[in-house]
């Protein structure tokens, strides 16, 4: 994938922008997250907790939510932002695997600096996928 140093910056700015909206009161680690589609089209994501924990939800899968909401499941990019560059959670990966082991994961941190970047499938390995299903 053709992915440029200045789209990477605009999705990491976007994801870290978003952090202001997380709604994190029990753990105060804001989590923004932008997804690029093959179609071009962005969408952002913070996690938003609950006072009954368990029923928070990660900022990676608000994002992917909100596009297959509207109709996209092809993604190219997705951008996750939090304080110290911390790695998507294993729900968040499988749900990222759902739609598609090749999409560019980039991991930031909160001065907007990209800390790694890697696939789905290297950071799901063995993913369980729909393929599995046919
Ligand atoms: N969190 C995310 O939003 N994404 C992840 O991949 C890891 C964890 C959130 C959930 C919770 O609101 C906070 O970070 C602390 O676990």
């Amino acid at each position: 994938m053709n992915i440029t140093n200045e789209e990477r910056q605009t999705l990491i700015n976007l994801a870290n922008e978003a952090r202001q909206h997380a709604y994190v009161p029990y753990s105060n680690y804001p989590v923004g997250a932008s997804i690029r589609t093959k179609s071009g089209r962005i969408y952002t994501g913070v996690n938003i907790e609950n006072a009954a924990y368990p029923h928070t939800m990660c900022a990676e899968r608000v994002a992917i939510f909100k596009a297959v909401s509207e109709g996209e499941t092809e993604f190219e990019v997705i951008a996750v932002v939090t304080n110290n560059g911390g790695s998507p959670c294993g729900g968040c990966r499988q749900v990222m695997s759902e739609f598609g082991l090749d999409t560019v994961v980039l991991i930031a941190d909160g001065e907007g600096k990209l800390q790694k970047e890697l696939t789905v499938s290297e950071l799901l390995p063995e993913a369980f996928t729909p393929a599995h299903l046919l």
